[in-house]
């Protein structure tokens, strides 16, 4: 018979894992095992080098691993123990048959539900962790009933909201936590135990319960709108670009307006990580599939204006570096895709490398955390180097480009870097995280993003 103070996730990976820590060391009466197919990755779980870099997470790892929290490649023993089953794993875009290119993919979530009904030897509260496309909860409970040993399964949706880099601090402090449920008297019950779980920690007044579909919708549209206010603020940037204006100084102006808020209104070379794109084109894919043409369009902008951001960011070297980069070393300072992670999943820098390189560039990428994923995204490439140290990695550059916002890329000697380059040396500054009137005086030809680049070549 299940436990029902055993909680099982299933997906192991930059959601699960933390997720998972957060709740074994706010429910130490809890036991909290999180299970995962790949068996490197579970190894890695149980070892001092945990598979994905997140501050804060070492700690909290050690303090619950061994005692209430632990990592398996065995989903079935635990979905036999485990009367909480949260499913976590990768819901990316579909890359074959219908919906290919918009649609979630959603195998390995099916793949999930199959095995907890058929190994569940009693009822199960299934709680949607991934982010789904809405009535996906319909999709799941009709599988989990249809293979199931004669047992109930109530599904939750409890869509999770942390941003990579600062994910201990999100579950910790949450602006708030969606649970969905179904609005029956059994739906009612499930959302009270997973809501009295959460309670331990977060106050009651941000727990919000919805209906299910809302729950997913949520999710959704919440991704959609802080990727549509980073788009906004880059179509401006180009256009601050051909105007004078300063999109620094038009962020903070706007973002002043409490009606606005400052937050996500940075200007970049255009957002990545793995979710932001798949849940916009799920979004797109959602609309078009109820019929609704226009507001598919206006969603889908969002992604075409990164896309644009992107490849604007990577013409804007060649164009201002004569018009030829052929044979010219540059420097990549960065290759996540934010700071504070050594995650590379649809990063912008990928798209920027790749088209620096089919210019003939010669690529030296120098990134504190995210040089090994960097190889696996570039391999086949040639005229590309990854480099430990990035005053080495500066050395003979002809431009140097930052793509990610790590602070010590603002920390750096740029006297030092400036000696080291080949003359004229040129930064990009897709991140705007640099002293430009400091590099300026250096030498530097200068080019933020966003406005008019400070050069000595007239
Ligand atoms: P991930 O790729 O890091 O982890 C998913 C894990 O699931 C992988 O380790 C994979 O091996 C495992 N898996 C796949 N099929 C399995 C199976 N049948 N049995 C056991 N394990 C299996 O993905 P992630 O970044 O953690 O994202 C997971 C979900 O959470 C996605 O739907 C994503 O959209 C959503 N999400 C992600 C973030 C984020 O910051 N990364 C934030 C909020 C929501
Ligand atoms: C984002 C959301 O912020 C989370 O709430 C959500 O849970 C998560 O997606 C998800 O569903 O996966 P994440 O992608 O980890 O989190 O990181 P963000 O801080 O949102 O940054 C996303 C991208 O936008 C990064 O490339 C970042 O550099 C860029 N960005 C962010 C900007 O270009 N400008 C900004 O003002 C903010």
């Amino acid at each position: 018979m299940a436990d029902k103070k055993h909680i099982l996730c299933i997906g192991a990976g930059y959601v699960g894992g933390p997720t998972m820590a957060m709740i074994a060391a706010k429910c130490p009466d809890y036991t909290v095992t999180v299970a995962d197919i790949n068996e490197e990755r579970i190894a890695a779980w149980n070892s001092d080098t945990l598979p994905i870099y997140e501050p804060g997470l070492d700690a909290l790892v050690k303090q619950c691993r061994g005692k209430n929290l632990f990592f398996t490649a065995d989903a079935i023993s635990a979905i036999r123990d485990a009367y909480i089953i949260f499913v976590s794993v990768n819901t990316p875009t579909k890359r074959f048959g219908t919906g290919a290119g918009k649609a979630a993919n959603l195998q390995y979530w099916e793949r999930c539900a199959r095995i907890i009904a058929e190994n569940a030897d009693g009822p199960r509260i299934v709680v949607e962790k991934s982010t789904l496309p809405v009535r996906a909860a319909e999709m799941i409970h009709k599988i989990l009933q249809a293979n199931s040993n004669g047992f109930e399964f109530h599904v939750l949706s409890n869509p999770e909201f942390l941003a990579e880099g600062t994910a201990i601090k999100d579950l910790e402090n949450p602006d708030r936590v969606l649970i969905g449920s179904m609005r029956t008297p059994d739906g009612h019950e499930a959302m009270q135990t997973l809501v009295d779980i959460y309670a331990r920690w977060v106050p009651r007044e941000k727990i919000l319960t919805t209906n299910v579909w809302s729950s997913e919708m949520s999710k959704l549209i919440a991704n959609a709108m802080l990727a549509q206010r980073i788009s906004s603020m880059n179509s401006v940037s180009a256009l601050c670009e051909r105007t004078g204006a300063d999109v620094r100084e038009v962020s903070r102006a706007v973002g002043m307006d409490s009606r606005i808020g400052a937050k996500f209104l940075r200007p970049g070379v255009g957002f990545g990580g793995s979710c932001f794109k798949k849940d916009i084109l799920n979004l797109v894919y959602l609309c078009e599939t109820y019929n609704l043409p226009e507001v598919a369009a206006y969603w889908e902008q969002v992604v075409k204006m990164n896309e644009y951001q992107e490849r604007r960011f990577a013409e804007r070297i060649v164009r201002s570096m004569f018009n030829t980069i052929s044979g010219k070393n540059i420097t990549m300072f960065g290759f996540a895709f934010k700071a504070d992670t050594g995650d590379t999943r649809e990063s912008p820098a990928i798209y920027i490398a790749k088209m620096l390189l089919e210019e003939n560039a010669n690529l030296t990428i120098y990134d504190p955390k995210a040089l090994e994923n960097a190889k696996k995204d570039l391999d086949g490439y040639e005229n590309v180097r990854f480099c430990n140290d990035p005053y080495e990695a500066a050395k003979d550059a002809h431009a140097v480009a930052v793509v990610t916002e790590w602070q010590e890329f603002a920390e750096y000697d740029y006297r030092k870097i400036f000696s080291l380059m080949a003359k004229p040396a040129f930064i990009f500054d897709g991140r705007n995280i640099l002293d430009h009137n400091a590099l300026f005086e250096l030498g530097f030809e200068v080019y933020p993003l966003g406005c008019q680049e400070l050069t000595h070549l007239k």
